[in-house]
C-alpha cells in the first residue's frame, strides 16, 4: 500500500480550511500581532491553505498560483522578533486545538512550524 502524506493523514483540505479559518481570526486580534496583519483576511487564509497543503506533502497549490515560495523572503518586509514567532505559535497551537486536532500527526505538523517560524525571524527583540 501506498504510504500516506502528512497532508492525507491530517485529513486534507477540509482540515486545513478548519485550520486557517480557526487561527487568523486569533492572530488578528493578538495585540503582538495584529499590527502587522492589515491585509484581507480572508485572502491569507486562502494563501495559508495552499501554502500548507503542499508543506505537508499534498499538491503544490501555492507554487502553482503564486510562484517559489521563498518564506522567508516574503516576510522580510515585516519586523519577525521572536517574541512574534512565539505569539503565531500560541495562536497556532489555540487554533489546533480548538479543531480538535491531536496525536501524533499534531505534534509532527506544530514541530516542522515552530522550525519554519523560528526561520522566519529577522529582526531582533527591541530594547535588546
Ligand atoms: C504572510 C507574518 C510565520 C506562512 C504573512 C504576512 C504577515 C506574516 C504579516 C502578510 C499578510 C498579508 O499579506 O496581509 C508572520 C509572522 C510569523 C509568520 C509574524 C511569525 C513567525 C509564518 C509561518 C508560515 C507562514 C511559520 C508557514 C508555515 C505565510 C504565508 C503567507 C504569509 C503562506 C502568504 C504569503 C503570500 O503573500 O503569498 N505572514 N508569519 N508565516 N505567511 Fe507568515
Amino acid at each position: 500500500a501506498k504510504t500516506k502524506t502528512p497532508y492525507e493523514l491530517i485529513g486534507g483540505e477540509e482540515t486545513l480550511q478548519k485550520l486557517v479559518d480557526a487561527f487568523y481570526p486569533k492572530v488578528y486580534s493578538d495585540p503582538r500581532l495584529a499590527p502587522l496583519f492589515q491585509g484581507d483576511m480572508e485572502l491569507i487564509k486562502e494563501k495559508q491553505r495552499l501554502f500548507l497543503t503542499q508543506f505537508l506533502g499534498g499538491p503544490p497549490l501555492y507554487s502553482d498560483r503564486y510562484g517559489h515560495p521563498m518564506m522567508r523572503a516574503r516576510h522580510l518586509p515585516f519586523e519577525i522578533t521572536p517574541s512574534r514567532a512565539e505569539a503565531w505559535l500560541d495562536c497556532m497551537r489555540q487554533a489546533m486545538d480548538e479543531i480538535g486536532l491531536t496525536g501524533l500527526i499534531r505534534d509532527y505538523f506544530y514541530e516542522r512550524l515552530k522550525l519554519t517560524a523560528y526561520h522566519m525571524v529577522n529582526t531582533d527583540e527591541p530594547g535588546s
